[in-house]
């Protein structure tokens, strides 16, 4: 596995294996690699001739007062993995190099980012599209590669490459979970050891209430539900729990083919986010 740290190395290399007629797929990380990263790599190496992985904790998308410094880091354990997990390239650039000077260009995602996560970390999307225009452009991908763990930002990327043209595919991955259902996430590894007990539950309150939105239908019913059942959880404070439409992030509608259950939650330190997709039958009540 090529380790690069230069962001004119990288550009350079991934116009030569585009040259050379090789597809690039691209897994971006802020690094702490867990197995739902390797998820990612290992869809990306089926479907491509050379994987590109990114590591970069994007100072641009966390807020004053976020967890910045604190977000755990190991860049030589994060690199034999990504080679165990068939990473041609690992790409780890110093913040200096990716973002030389603050830009006056700013990237501002729009409705979608209005709700769930962006009403809570305002700015934050802002900052994971400014970083992934620059590594889309660095790394020239056929095909990215997004866990549906960070659902919101899925949808917002969905749109932007959409949008605005961008050449690649994005691809959907499905979240990995740990045995007792809690969400892989290198978050995880910053809860207490009660806390690691009791986060389970945050999965276990969104699939109640998809059980009860799928068996009634009442969305305003499974969304009680479901923060009745976060508020149980000791220790835990909920950010927000909410239910709308996947993958526009509208209200439910009687048009709906697709409802997410999201939820943020905060234990002392931590903040995790869950999310559960639920088909809809037109029955759903609003
Ligand atoms: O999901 C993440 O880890 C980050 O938001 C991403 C996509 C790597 C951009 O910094």
């Amino acid at each position: 596995m090529k380790r690069i740290e230069k962001v004119g190395e990288m550009d350079s290399e991934a116009r030569r294996l585009v040259a050379d007629g090789k597809s690039i797929g691209f897994v971006p990380t802020m690094g702490f690699l867990h197995e739902g990263h390797l998820a990612l790599a290992g869809e990306a190496r089926k479907e491509n001739d050379v994987v590109v992985m990114s590591i970069f904790v994007n100072p641009a998308q966390f807020g004053p007062g976020e967890d910045f410094e604190s977000y755990p880091r190991n860049l030589e354990r994060d690199a034999a993995l990504a080679e165990k997990a068939g990473v041609d390239i690992l790409f780890h650039p110093s913040p200096e190099d990716m973002y030389p000077e603050n830009s006056s260009i700013r990237i501002l995602p729009g409705r979608q980012a209005d709700v769930l996560c962006g009403a809570s970390r305002p700015g934050h999307f802002d900052g994971v599209l400014k970083v992934l225009t620059k590594l889309f452009h660095l790394t020239r991908p056929e095909r990215a590669y997004f866990g549906q763990k960070d659902a919101q930002q899925l949808a917002i990327i969905e749109t932007f490459v959409r949008d605005y043209n961008f050449p690649l595919e994005i691809r959907r991955i499905p979240t990995v979970r740990e045995k007792d259902g809690l969400a892989k996430s290198s978050r995880n590894v910053r809860l207490t050891a009660q806390e690691r007990k009791d986060a389970p539950a945050i999965y276990a309150s969104l699939r109640e209430g998809a059980r009860v939105l799928r068996e009634t239908g009442d969305t305003e019913l499974a969304l009680g539900t479901v923060r009745g059942s976060l508020g149980s959880i000791p220790g835990a404070e909920t950010d927000y729990a909410e239910i709308l439409e996947y993958p526009s992030l509208r209200p439910l509608s009687a048009e709906s083919r697709e409802a997410i259950i999201a939820a943020a939650v905060r234990f002392s330190g931590v903040r995790l986010i869950d999310n559960i997709l639920v088909p809809l039958e037109r029955k759903t009540s609003c």
